[in-house]
């Protein structure tokens, strides 16, 4: 357990908040546990209705933790003992809807999990961004298919290579989202949402989103990213990036060829 994100069923619904502001909510190995058992949990019980994703702060998601990242370059941490990766089966298989409810900057992970979700509201400033490439890394969540798939190959591979974000009203037009509001806004909004999904047949929601999303396929596809991701996180490449992020200066790839 731990108090970096907070779980509560309330009137339907399973509301998963990002509780480490302090920190722009980025994902620790123990807040990737209690999110993919959440999500198991909402599978399974039947009071769930829809799930609903926040975060308290002015930032919604700021990706993996870069420190984790760093322990596994470093050989500290275990590649195969980051959880990420179950969050992201746990989400990929998710067939109860789920409700996001973006605010701030959004980035790696924090925007990919958004790919899973069924609706997305975002605060109109928001700032969303996919640095993958700009941390010498690949993308993930089965977003090198999904992306592209939402948005067109071209503003998919430019998201990637060069990270730069793109605020929540352009979200909404390249179809990443379903609405854009004034950010104090943008969490009652989600909640409507999710509160109206409870009160649409479950059954027939689960069955829509089955039909809609291959769970099967896009497991294959977050397996097959991880191994590229694995071993592009010891990469000498990665090890400057995470160098240049710990040190606040850009980093410099030029002495590495590929
Ligand atoms: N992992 C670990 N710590 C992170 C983090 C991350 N992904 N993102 C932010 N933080 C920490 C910062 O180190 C800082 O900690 P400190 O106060 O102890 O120094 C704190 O959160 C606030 O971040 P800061 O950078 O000061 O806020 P900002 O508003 O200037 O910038 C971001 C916000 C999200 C743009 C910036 O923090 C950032 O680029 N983070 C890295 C995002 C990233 O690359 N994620 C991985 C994608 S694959």
């Amino acid at each position: 357990m731990t108090e970096h994100v907070r779980i509560a069923a309330e009137e339907g619904v399973l509301k998963l908040t990002l509780a480490r502001a302090e920190k722009k909510n980025a994902l620790t190995q123990p807040m990737y546990t209690a999110l993919g058992q959440a999500l198991a949990r909402a599978e399974t019980d039947a009071s769930v209705r829809a799930v609903l994703l926040e975060a308290e702060g002015d930032a919604f998601c700021a990706g993996n933790d870069l420190g984790d990242f760093a322990a596994v370059a470093a050989g500290k941490l275990a590649r195969e003992n980051m959880t990420a990766f179950s969050f992201l089966n746990a989400l990929a298989r998710a067939t109860k809807p789920i409700v996001a409810a973006v605010q701030g900057q959004a980035v790696g992970i924090g925007v990919t999990m958004l790919l899973h979700c069924d609706l997305v509201y975002v605060a109109d400033d928001a700032k969303l961004s996919m640095p993958f490439v700009n941390l010498a890394l690949v993308p993930e969540a089965a977003s090198s298919a999904l992306l592209q798939a939402r948005i067109g190959y071209a503003r998919a591979f430019e998201m990637f290579a060069f990270g730069e974000p793109i605020d929540g009203r352009t979200a909404v037009s390249l179809g990443l989202a379903n609405a854009a509001l004034p950010a104090n806004e943008v969490r009652a909004k989600a909640w409507a949402a999710a509160k109206l999904l409870t009160t649409k047949p479950t059954g027939a929601l689960q069955a829509t989103k089955r039909l809609m999303r291959d769970a099967e396929a896009l497991a294959a596809l977050i397996a097959k990213e991880s191994e590229v991701f694995s071993a592009r996180l010891l990469s000498p490449e990665t090890a400057e990036a995470l160098r240049a992020f710990a040190e606040r200066r850009p980093p410099d790839f030029s002495k590495f060829s590929g």
